[in-house]
């Protein structure tokens, strides 16, 4: 990639490929203390507010910049750097790549908790672990005072819900909910219904003194891989009939629809629900319905099989910190007669962790 002149033109010539690089784009990007707030990094004019056939009066390159003189007698000197960066269009976080995981994974993703954690370089770590395999597990994280609270909003800001800003998961009496008792959870996504759905998941263990009670988690990504390419019709209908998501509350009736499995633009894994009492197909082709019910049978075996779930204690102290999109979650049942099992959870949203990750990498120029 590089910044070639030629008659008051700019180009940008990649892989054989030159394109000019329209006068109007540099001109939205002048510098300088006029145009831009030395702090927020914002624009300090409006370039809507510009006539947009604006030329280049005068342009030269050296090796760092781009010094421009635009025809409103506006000038500005750019980093090819900048301009280089721009075009490479590269999200950080699309870089890192997902590692697909089952039952045998024995590297649980364990970071120690300091109360500095949040600006070291070991979140950065921790972050980039999280992306790559959809959880991670901070140890020795503080039980008292709802903590929780404090531990999402210095990553980011707490996604609240109408479970509220954090919730605690002990079994209770008349529950509203499957999780508030000591049943076994089997692997669902949490607040399918919901739009747009929790992104990520914390989970808080403060006291876990039953026997049973252990933490389950399956990745979505590893196993709907694993469905398409061993059953590739039941991948395809999953991918393209929205069913309707539910809940009832007293006071709330929450409802969205979606695919089961939801790609991206490119066709590529994007997002799993899972949630079988939750969820409603619609009325379709009676075909449609035996391939769908079939699917779903096969990719609910799947999700739980032991060859794909990993099963762990929390302890307390520990804090599970699990991408909501990616990953399913449960727990096995336990006997409550036993003593107190006491877990608190809240959710964040993609925004939190990737604007963290951003500034740490920035911070410690990786
Ligand atoms: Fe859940």
């Amino acid at each position: 990639m590089k910044i070639e002149l030629s008659d008051n033109k700019v180009f940008f010539k990649n892989n054989g490929s030159k394109k000019e690089i329209h006068p109007f784009w540099l001109r939205e990007r002048v510098n300088g203390k006029d145009f831009i707030d030395k702090g927020s990094q914002q624009r300090l004019f409006d370039p809507t507010e510009l006539k947009e056939n604006i030329k280049i009066k005068n342009v030269s390159l050296s090796e760092r910049y781009l010094k421009v003189a635009f025809d409103d007698g506006v000038e500005t000197k750019l980093t090819v750097q900048s301009i280089l960066k721009e075009f490479s269009n590269v999200n950080d976080i699309e870089l890192i790549e997902k590692i697909e995981w089952d039952s045998s994974l024995n590297n649980l993703n364990n970071f120690e908790f300091s109360n500095n954690i949040f600006e070291e370089k070991m979140m950065y770590e921790a972050l980039i672990s999280f992306y790559k395999y959809g959880f991670v597990i901070f140890k020795k994280v503080p039980t008292k005072n709802n903590f929780i609270v404090k531990f999402a909003n210095s990553i980011g800001s707490i996604r609240r819900t109408n479970f509220g800003e954090f919730f605690n998961v002990k079994s209770k009496p008349n529950p509203n909910d499957l999780a508030y008792t000591s049943l076994p959870l089997a692997p669902h996504t949490d607040n399918p219904y919901r739009n747009p759905v929790p992104c990520i998941q914390l989970l808080h263990c403060i006291e876990n003194e039953v026997s049973g009670g252990y933490s389950t988690l399956v990745d979505g990504y590893t196993v709907t891989g694993k469905l398409k390419k061993d059953y590739p019709n039941y991948f395809k209908i999953l991918t393209e009939i929205k069913i309707k998501y539910q809940f009832i509350d007293q006071d709330v009736i929450l409802e969205d629809w979606s695919e089961m499995i939801k790609l991206d633009e490119n066709k590529n894994f994007k997002q799993v629900r899972f949630s079988p009492r939750l969820d409603f197909v619609p009325l379709i082709d009676k075909e449609k319905l035996d391939l769908y019910y079939a699917a779903r049978n096969k990719i609910s075996e799947l999700y739980n099989s032991d060859k794909y779930r990993l099963e762990f204690k929390l302890v307390p102290g520990d804090l599970l910190m699990m991408d909501n999109y990616r990953l399913l979650h449960g727990r096995t049942s336990y006997d409550a007669n036993e003593g107190n099992r006491f877990l608190q959870g809240c959710y964040i949203d993609y925004d939190s962790t990737e604007g963290k990750l951003k500034h740490l990498k920035r911070k410690y120029k990786i």
